[in-house]
């Protein structure tokens, strides 16, 4: 698998979640902020609107669960239609049993780190996942600007990953645009989460291919 670009459709109009989906055919992935205001100081969205939009969306949708019990919760968004299933470590009870639910039903599983969160204690998990992801931001809000300190994280992820085979994905979340896209690939992730970068741009799909190209110049 190359570089995929999966927009955080936070930043789209959520009236009209089908149309700005449209927008964006060459998106990867769809990627939904699911924040129930107790993980994050932010309310988003739920189960339904997901399954609603993967009706009707040709992408697949990534989910980013932002909530407290995703043990109790992720099984729903599976069922939903997402295709891909984000859980905080930080909130998750049994995120090994988690993870195992979540591609028991069908789904891929990522586990997600906060800015101050270690990868270190973790590393028994990357067996059972199929996605890293670093959190650039602290999660709640798009919009925000990017945080260089996070970068030493992603190249950590990327020595853990090729320690345990190389088959994760590695993906990156928040403040992601053409300033800061190359540095992210430059520590090895591979899937790029961009908000406020593509739906910000006059023509949302032509961002989607320039962050890929300037991700794929930066790849090693
Ligand atoms: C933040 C969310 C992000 C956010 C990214 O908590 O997880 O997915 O929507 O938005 P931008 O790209 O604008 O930082
Ligand atoms: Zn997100």
């Amino acid at each position: 698998m190359g570089i995929q670009i999966a927009p955080s459709m936070l930043a789209a109009d959520f009236a009209n979640l089908e149309a700005e989906a449209a927008r964006i055919p060459s998106a990867d992935w769809l990627h939904m902020d699911v924040m129930d205001n107790h993980f994050v100081p932010n309310l988003t969205l739920g189960a339904p609107v997901i399954e609603a939009l993967s009706k009707v969306a040709v992408q697949p949708i990534d989910a980013h669960l932002m909530i407290e019990d995703p043990d109790r919760w992720a099984p729903e968004f599976v069922e939903a239609g997402a295709k891909s299933i984000t859980f905080h470590v930080e909130a998750a009870r049994d995120p090994i049993t988690l993870a195992r639910n979540i591609r028991a039903l069908g789904a891929r599983a990522s586990m997600a780190v906060k800015p101050d969160t270690s990868l270190e204690p973790y590393e028994d998990l990357l067996p059972e996942v199929d996605m890293i992801l670093v959190m650039t931001v602290e999660p709640g809000f798009g919009g925000q600007s990017f945080m260089d300190s996070c970068l030493p994280k992603v190249t950590r992820a990327r020595e853990l990953i090729a320690k345990h085979g190389g088959a994760i994905w590695l993906q990156v979340d928040g403040g992601v645009s053409l300033d800061t896209i190359e540095r992210c690939a430059q520590a090895g992730a591979d899937m790029f989460v961009a908000g406020s970068a593509v739906f910000g741009a006059d023509d949302p799909d032509a961002m989607i291919a320039s962050l890929r190209s300037h991700a794929e110049r930066h790849t090693h």
